[in-house]
């Protein structure tokens, strides 16, 4: 397995293009299965949850016409079988988002249940209550849920207990064939959704209100092909700002648009040490521009809220920062395993429940690393570069999951950083 291995100490100085975003060429992906006319997708990541969705459409009969760099033409054709198998939904959850498209194209689909993961239980309730309000039957035997339409999925009403961008993604799916209209309230407003959404209606969809909490979706009886281009990660944009905040320097982002641009800005307003600009439409900078006391708390929330992806990276971000920050996560019950690997650095942090108090250190040490979930790898690559002497880090393939080339885009900008292959 290959290690990635980091001397840190050096500021970030350069320019990164940012990637498509793996969170919304998900679902996107998963969409394709709604229609059987061509669909041409670009700026699609090279990522391993991308290869494993991309597994699991081919299992499905979905047919890649033709590949050049990020982009795909895809054309789906009526699968022999309609199972999304245990591999494929363990190594990624996002593989669930398979059911609506499954249901309302098709009427039946067995996809194996998620189960838990290392930030938490991730239950599928959510999924499974608006689909059967909307008329399917579920039975679920040997960790699969087979899932059954009479006829067809009837559109319906549907107010979410809770917000859930997967839930919120596979209702749209499976509504946008459904027979009449579905009104979704209390829906995720991801900025990945309304890319889904855009894709969607570019095909031929009939929605509004994407982006608000209600969204109104009129089913259609068929869906047409179209090229669509998936949005940049704003993920992936906060997690190298937030390394410059723990490295110092200054980063130019490209390829990002200017919503990214104000989402980042937003979030990060209460972090008067670093300073976004607009450069134009598709990029912008983010410097250190000052050393000195934080005394933060941030709490994750949905967007427009501080994002639980980029909650590890600001942990590691702050450990060097003078001062007391703490940070609620709210989002999953268990997203701190990266705190011991960092305490195992020199990092003073104490976790209180859903908290984590950081007390600023002025020093933290390289040491061996394991990375245990996606987030948690780039919150260890952003302490390896704060961090004085050498870090191994261990287990990246959860880095490959989701972000590309991170240690050749660091690289570029300074950081010693290099991937060993094992
Ligand atoms: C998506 C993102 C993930 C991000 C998360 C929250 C993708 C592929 N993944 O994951 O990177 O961290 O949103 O922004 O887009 N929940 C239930 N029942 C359900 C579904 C969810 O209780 O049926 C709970 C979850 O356990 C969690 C919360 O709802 O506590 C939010 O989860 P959700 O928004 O569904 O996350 P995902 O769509 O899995």
């Amino acid at each position: 397995m290959d290690v990635i291995e980091i001397f840190g100490g050096k500021p970030l100085k350069g320019k990164i293009r940012i990637s498509g975003s793996k969170n919304s060429a998900l679902p996107i992906l998963a969409s394709t299965l709604l229609t059987n006319s061509i669909v041409r997708l670009t700026n699609i990541p090279s990522l391993s949850d991308i290869f494993s969705m991309i597994d699991l459409l081919k299992s499905l009969n979905v047919k890649i016409l033709k590949k050049k760099n990020s982009c795909y033409t895809f054309k789906s054709n009526k699968p022999k079988s309609l199972i999304a198998p245990y591999e494929l939904v363990r190594k990624m959850r996002a593989s669930f988002l398979i059911l609506g498209p499954l249901l309302s194209r098709y009427g039946y689909a067995k996809v194996s249940l998620p189960g838990g993961c290392a930030i938490g239980t991730r239950p599928v309730d959510l999924h499974l209550d608006c689909l059967k309000k909307m008329g399917a039957s579920f039975k679920i035997k040997n960790g699969y849920v087979h899932g059954s339409v009479k006829s067809k999925l009837k559109g319906t009403s549907i107010n979410f207990k809770k917000k859930s961008v997967g839930a919120t993604e596979n209702l749209i799916m499976a509504a946008t064939l459904a027979e009449g209209q579905t009104i979704i309230y209390n829906a995720a407003q991801e900025p990945e959704i309304n890319d889904l959404c855009n894709f969607l209606i570019k095909i031929g969809a009939k929605i509004k209100g994407h982006g608000t909490e209600v969204i109104t979706i009129d089913g259609v009886k068929k869906l047409n092909g179209g090229e669509f281009e998936v949005m940049p990660d704003r993920i992936e944009a906060g997690t190298f700002a937030l390394s410059v905040l723990g490295c110092s320097g200054k980063l130019i982002l490209s390829g990002v648009n200017t919503e990214i641009y104000k989402h980042l800005k937003n979030i990060l307003r209460p972090i008067s040490l670093l300073k976004l600009k607009k450069i134009d439409n598709k990029s912008f900078s983010i410097e250190k521009v000052k050393n000195g006391c934080l005394n933060l708390k941030i709490t994750t929330k949905e967007y427009p809220g501080f994002p639980t992806d980029l909650q590890a990276q600001l942990t590691s971000a702050l450990l060097k920062i003078k001062g007391l920050n703490e940070i609620n996560e709210k989002i999953f019950e268990n997203r701190f395993m990266h705190v011991s690997e960092l305490r195992r650095m020199g990092a003073k942090i104490k976790k209180k429940g859903s908290k984590v108090e950081i007390s600023g250190v002025k020093e933290i040490y390289g040491a061996q690393l394991m990375a245990t979930d996606l987030r948690a790898s780039s919150c260890l690559i952003i302490a390896g570069l704060m961090a004085k002497g050498k870090t191994i880090i261990n287990r990246v393939y959860h880095l490959d999951r989701g972000y590309e080339n991170i240690e050749k885009k660091l690289k570029a900008c300074g950081a010693k950083i290099n991937r060993i292959k094992k």
